[in-house]
């Protein structure tokens, strides 16, 4: 399994400014597999290329929709570079946004002409494809309302075994901080997934911008739907101006309330039927607008609103609600459903008919929390030294979304903390070669790690030792070398040490040794150099090799010494004896001798003082005070 990363360094855009007077909300968009940045028509919207940035292979594409943006590549993953790929992009300023990804078709025959996969954003599941996706628009690319705050977004595509995951564009806009507000429990923590979204009375489909929209809607795609049952109702449509269409926070487009559809005597109830995910939330946008020139004014259109045989809303009277005719209503309500489908039904009370222009229907998804970042980052270390092969993949967030955490890593959620944290890792026998990292340390709730198996060479981390939850430390059948750190002795939850097979050397640390009589299972064996506990050789005295070389040269300095101390001995007294001979004359000669000799034994003082428990700087200083 692989995943990469996508870096969209200074990719920065901005569309043109509309006719409000805010500044214009940022907009990214990304042509999959391009090669050089696009425009499209009819918008002259720019899409960025993403060439040279990721993994994954660019290809032709295939649009399974009329509604895919008229962009002729692609980026797909294969299962080689592993189930998950993701794209991280930074720069992406703090705000609320709509997140929309078109899906592609390879155009080459022996591709899988229906890839099923999975779609998560900033580490939450929105989407997966269903069979049957490529047969219909509203299926061709899957939408989200997100709150990003850290600066970047990050998106990933799951397989799921059912071929290749296909990309054609990513669109990451901004839209109104308060976009899309239900209630209480709207917030940073929900995700809102465009389920459908019609324009009723029109064959017509629209985006927001190529209908004059505001940009801060987020360049919303409108499904058109011309009836909803047969011939039971009938379309309306109107040239007239539409008041109070274009405002905060959700800025819809004018052309959104100049058609609808308005049901007949045959059948007074409007009622449209939808397939939804059952057990899920749902946020319910209906729209109205009086534009049938037969209503005169309030009094004469009422009706209730029902969802799943709930009345929601009840004396709809869009006229007296919105204020005039051909004025704008928007109506939202967030429901539970349990089962499979989502009726929504206008059920007129007096008078006329009902009459409905447009339908937004959203799943509620609360947002996952993501693993806490030191423990990824620590990963990220571990992926690096063990030099884990492409189809672990291991990037975006490594315990969510919690359907496809990252291969070999056991998750648990802290509530507290409100974060997840690693509690286990097991990669054993994975042929990884790498060394392990200081940075394992910083998975403090590690209770299990096993790696045995692999040919990890180096040393054990003697930050091993702060990981005081481990339980199962298995490093057994791996090329380690140096001795075991005295530090996993502090582990004391330990109830099972394997280092067997290893070439492992030097004491096994007492405190783990002592252990051993408390139940705890330890495995040593197959390490040449360890000694210390009953099965394993009895060590030697307690010294390292360093050591030992050092020994021996603070014995020969000791020797040398001795020599020299005889050699100055025996010179002064020969000076003595000399300058008492020469007495007479008054000769200064054996003042400067008897100073020389004094130096020397000041400096071997000297050198002795460093030399107290440090032979190697005895070793060192050796020649400076025989020179
Ligand atoms: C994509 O199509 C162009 C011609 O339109 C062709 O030159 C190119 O080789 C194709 N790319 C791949 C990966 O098949
Ligand atoms: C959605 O409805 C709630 C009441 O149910 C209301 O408070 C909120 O303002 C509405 N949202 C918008 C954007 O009109
Ligand atoms: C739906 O919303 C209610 C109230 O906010 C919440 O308690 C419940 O967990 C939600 N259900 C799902 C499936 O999200
Ligand atoms: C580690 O994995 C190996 C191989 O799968 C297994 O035999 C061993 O029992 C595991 N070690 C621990 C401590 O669970
Ligand atoms: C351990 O092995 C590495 C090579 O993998 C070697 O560089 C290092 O000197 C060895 N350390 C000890 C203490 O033998
Ligand atoms: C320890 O490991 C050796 C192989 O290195 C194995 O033969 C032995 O059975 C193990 N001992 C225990 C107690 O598991």
């Amino acid at each position: 399994m692989l995943r990469f990363t996508l870096l969209l360094l200074l990719v920065f855009c901005s569309s043109l400014s509309s006719s409000s007077a805010r500044p214009a909300p940022f907009a990214m968009r990304i042509s999959c597999g391009a090669r050089e940045n696009v425009r499209t028509r009819p918008t002259y919207a720019n899409w960025y290329k993403d060439f040279g940035y990721t993994g994954g292979i660019p290809d032709n594409a295939t649009s399974p929709s009329f509604i895919t943006p008229p962009l002729k590549t692609l980026r797909y993953f294969p299962r080689s570079e592993g189930p998950e790929n993701c794209y991280s992009i930074n720069r992406v300023p703090k705000g609320h946004y709509t997140v929309r990804i078109f899906f592609g078709l390879i155009a080459q025959p022996d591709f899988d002409n229906e890839p099923l996969f999975d779609v998560s954003v900033e580490g939450t599941l929105i989407h997966s494809l269903k069979s049957g996706w490529t047969s219909n628009d509203e299926q061709s690319f899957v939408e989200a309302l997100v709150f990003l705050l850290d600066g970047t977004i990050s998106i990933c595509f799951h397989s799921t075994g059912h071929g290749d995951p296909a990309i054609i564009s990513i669109e990451i806009l901004q839209v109104d901080d308060k976009a899309y507000y239900f209630g209480p429990e709207w917030g940073k923590g929900v995700i809102l997934k465009t389920t459908s979204r019609l324009t009723c009375g029109t064959s017509k489909p629209r985006f927001d911008e190529d209908y004059s929209g505001d940009h801060w809607g987020g360049d919303r795609y409108w499904h058109p739907i011309r009836t909803f049952g047969q011939n039971a109702d009938e379309p309306r449509s109107t040239e007239n101006v539409i008041k109070q269409a274009s405002d905060a926070p959700n800025f819809y487009p004018e052309a959104l309330y100049q058609s609808a559809i308005v049901s007949t005597d045959s059948q007074p109830d409007l009622t449209y039927t939808m397939d939804v995910d059952p057990n899920k939330n749902y946020s319910i946008w209906l729209h109205f607008a009086e534009i049938d020139a037969s209503i005169r004014g309030a009094g004469q259109r009422v009706f209730d609103v029902l969802i799943n045989d709930d009345t929601v809303f009840e004396n709809i009277d869009v006229v007296e609600r919105s204020g005039d005719r051909y004025t704008a209503l928007v109506l939202n309500k967030t429901i539970a459903v349990s089962g499979r489908t989502l009726t929504i039904t206008l059920h007129p009370k007096s008078g006329n008919h009902a009459i409905l222009n447009a339908i937004e229907v959203f799943q509620v998804i609360a947002a996952e929390s993501k693993t806490s970042p030191d423990e990824v980052r620590a990963l990220q270390a571990l992926k690096k030294a063990l030099g884990l092969p492409t189809r672990f993949g291991w990037n975006g967030d490594p315990c969510v979304p919690k359907e496809h955490p990252w291969s070999g890593a056991d998750c648990h959620f802290d509530k507290s903390g409100n974060n997840w944290f690693i509690d286990g890792l097991d990669l054993d026998n994975q042929v990884l070669k790498g060394f392990l990292p200081v940075e394992i340390s910083k998975l403090h709730h590690l209770q299990s790690l096993n790696l045995s198996g692999n040919t990890i060479h180096g040393a054990i981390p003697s930050s091993l030792g702060t990981v005081t939850s481990l339980q199962f430390l298995d490093l057994s059948y791996n090329s380690l070398n140096g001795s075991i750190p005295e530090s996993l002795g502090q582990l004391t939850a330990l109830r099972r040490l394997n280092l067997n097979g290893n070439s492992l050397s030097g004491r096994v640390p007492d405190a783990l040794g002592g252990r051993l009589l408390n139940g705890a299972s330890f495995n040593f064996t197959d390490n040449a150099g360890l000694c210390g506990i009953p099965g394993l050789r009895t060590c030697g005295p307690h010294l390292s090799a360093g050591a030992k070389v050092g020994i021996a040269f603070g014995a020969s300095l000791a020797f040398l010494l001795l020599v020299i101390c005889s050699v100055c001995y025996w010179k002064r007294r020969q000076n003595i004896l000399r300058a008492q001979q020469m007495a007479a004359r008054g000769a200064p000669y054996a003042k400067a001798r008897t100073q020389l000799s004094h130096d020397i034994q000041m400096s071997r003082h000297h050198n002795h003082h460093h030399n107290h428990g440090n032979t190697r700087t005895a070793a060192e200083n050796g020649p400076s005070l025989l020179s």
